[in-house]
């Protein structure tokens, strides 16, 4: 059995990128916006995505779609990640996100949302393998940063076909593949099952392997690596709320007395996200953001449904600030468990 010490990498080659971990920060749209990646950054995941943007959208300089891949320098390596099916505009997308000083560049092929789909996008590509390798090799003759892919185990459990994705990947010229280990047909729901992606591993050859899902700590990043031999591990839901969960997988790799994360810290985090969101958004975006990212923060706490009851009425960023700096945390456990889990949850 490895020790959990010989999983860490602290040099991990991405093509020509040198990157400083093997624990990366997924694309989660609608959440990985730029003060999501602030609070990301000062906590040194080895790689962290934007939210995904759609290839024809960057193409004709939709000018919102240029600001959800607003970055601050803080927040290198940082990955453009790319939704769309046609391999002409491919080319042209991936050169944007590399002019626009992006170290990676990604291919969405798991986003299951219907209307994603229904043009043969996001998951919809793992229908046709082949057009995956088409749009990779024109994204990899068109730039010189690493192309990397994220996509499902499959449509269905009838249909799985991530290792023959990882091979086709590696063909077109990939340098990583990302492999969520649930079918789009569950969606988020149940566990992912992290066989798929051992499999993705035993063919690989050359393309490191990214393993995802249900990574939410140290010791389920532990059990990733061990259960699949994957090169790097990606937090997705487990970001939420606690940016520092590299630090906390990192220290626990290295067999390090884990670091207390009471109230009263989840609470200066928030407000620290607060601050973020306050700094970078209009008034009335910050307080309707706000009532997403405070459910985050007590997530794994009891007791806190009046908090986040109120943070969700508040109108105004000073009314937020208040509920924040004021909520009495005594009477509060480090239960993990929610008593208003389902309002917190989100999908793509
Ligand atoms: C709210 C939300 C938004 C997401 N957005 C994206 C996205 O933009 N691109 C992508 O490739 N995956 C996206 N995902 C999928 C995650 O990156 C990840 O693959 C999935 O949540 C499984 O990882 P987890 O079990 O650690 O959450 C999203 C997931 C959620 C919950």
């Amino acid at each position: 059995m490895n020790s959990p010490k010989s999983f860490l990498s602290h040099s991990f080659q991405l093509g020509n990128l040198q990157l400083p971990n093997n624990i990366f920060y997924a694309p989660l749209a609608g959440c990985s916006d730029y003060p999501f990646r602030m609070m990301s950054a000062k906590y040194r995941p080895g790689l962290m995505y934007c939210e995904m943007v759609k290839m024809d959208a960057l193409v004709r300089h939709d000018q919102n779609t240029f600001h959800m891949l607003d970055f601050d320098k803080k927040m290198h390596p940082i990955v453009g990640q790319l939704c769309g099916s046609k391999p002409a505009l491919a080319g042209q997308a991936a050169r944007i996100i590399e002019d626009l000083g992006f170290d990676v560049v990604d291919l969405n092929c798991g986003c299951p949302v219907d209307k994603v789909t229904k043009d043969g996008s996001g998951s919809g590509m793992l229908k046709t393998p082949n057009l995956i390798g088409e749009v990779l090799a024109n994204m990899v003759a068109a730039v010189k940063i690493p192309v990397t892919v994220k996509i499902r185990a499959g449509w269905d459990e009838s249909q799985i076909n991530a290792p023959l994705i990882t091979q086709i990947a590696e063909q077109a010229g990939a340098k990583a593949i990302c492999i969520h280990g649930r079918t789009r047909k569950q969606a988020y729901k149940g566990p992912a099952n992290w066989d798929y992606i051992k499999e993705c591993k035993d063919v690989a050859k050359t393309i490191k392997i990214i393993g995802n899902g249900d990574v939410m700590d140290g010791l389920s990043a532990q059990k990733m690596f061990e259960h699949t031999g994957c090169d790097a591990v990606l937090v997705a839901r487990g970001t939420m709320g606690q940016p520092w969960v590299a630090e906390d997988i990192i220290r626990h790799l290295l067999g390090e007395k884990p670091l207390e994360r009471e109230m009263e810290w989840r609470r200066q985090g928030l407000l620290e996200h607060f601050l973020c969101t306050l700094d970078y958004h209009h008034a009335k975006r910050v307080a309707v953001d706000m009532r997403r990212v405070g459910c985050w923060y007590f997530k794994k706490a009891s007791g806190t449904r009046g908090f986040r009851d109120a943070i969700s009425r508040a109108e105004h960023p000073d009314v937020v600030k208040e509920l924040i700096l004021n909520f009495p945390l005594g009477n509060l456990e480090d239960g993990g468990n929610s008593d208003n889990e389902d309002s917190c949850e989100q999908e793509c």
